[in-house]
């Protein structure tokens, strides 16, 4: 199974990807975090993503097209995977599709979490990861089970991203309305595209995420 998850910065799809690939053993792809790990280990790409990322602005075409042709073929790709974070623009909806020919892959469904975007400021302001293995919390809505021991891994170090601040969300969500939503009738129009209601709690969110699936 191949699916897609939408929505602006903060949506949640980060939250369900994980969840999912737990489910599901589907594997996560997310950008976000790709790019996180490529600035972390200072490689090049890493290197030109990092001031782009800060500002809140999307990283070439180029480097994410490539970036995703490289995992998607790798062998844990196999049997599916959850797309968190791409395609963001036209031209990757695009050139996903030429890979997807290629390797003989279709999208099962493509699921665009919606929210009200005065929620968005609220749920970024108040992420933080586990630095170990990387499980997302909130200070309101997802606190560990036990203060300041990650849930997953028992980890006790935490972080907060630097492109989590108001000013760099709103030029974020500023970038999802004007090169990301325009793929969303892209889908519509070949019949992939489902909403679920991302204002709901995080498990009712997996829920109505678990029925596009099994209507897929
Ligand atoms: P990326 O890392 O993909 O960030 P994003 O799309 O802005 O999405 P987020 O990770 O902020 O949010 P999310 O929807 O995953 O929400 P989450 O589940 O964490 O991209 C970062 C940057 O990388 C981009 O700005 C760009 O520069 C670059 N980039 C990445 N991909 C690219 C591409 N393809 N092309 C070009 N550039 C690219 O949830 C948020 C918080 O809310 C969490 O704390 C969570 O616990 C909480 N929460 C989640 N669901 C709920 C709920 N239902 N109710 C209450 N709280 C909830």
């Amino acid at each position: 199974m191949i699916l897609i998850l939408m929505g602006p910065p903060g949506a949640g799809k980060g939250t369900q990807a994980r969840m999912l690939e737990e489910r599901h053993g589907l594997v996560q792809l997310s950008t976000g975090d790709m790019l996180r790990a490529a600035i972390a280990a200072g490689t090049e790409i890493g290197k030109q993503a990092k001031a782009v990322m800060d500002r809140g602005e999307l990283v070439s075409d180029d480097i994410m097209v490539e970036i995703i042709a490289a995992r998607i073929s790798e062998d844990d790709c196999a049997n599916g995977f959850i797309l968190d974070g791409f395609p963001r623009t036209p031209a990757q909806a695009e050139a996903l599709d030429r890979m997807f020919v290629d390797k003989g892959f279709e999208i099962g469904s493509v699921v665009e979490i919606t929210v009200n975007e005065d929620a968005l400021v609220e749920r970024i302001s108040g992420r933080f990861t586990c630095a170990h293995c990387g499980e997302g919390y909130h200070d309101a809505f997802k606190r560990p089970k036990t203060d300041g021991i990650c849930d997953m891994c028992g980890g006790t170090d935490f972080t907060r991203r630097p492109d989590d601040n108001a000013e760099t969300v709103r030029r974020r969500l500023g970038e999802y309305h004007r090169q990301t939503a325009p793929i969303l009738p892209y889908y519509r129009d070949k019949g992939l595209l489902r909403q679920v209601d991302g204002m709901a709690g995080i498990d009712a969110v997996a829920r109505q995420i678990e029925e596009v699936l099994e209507a897929a």
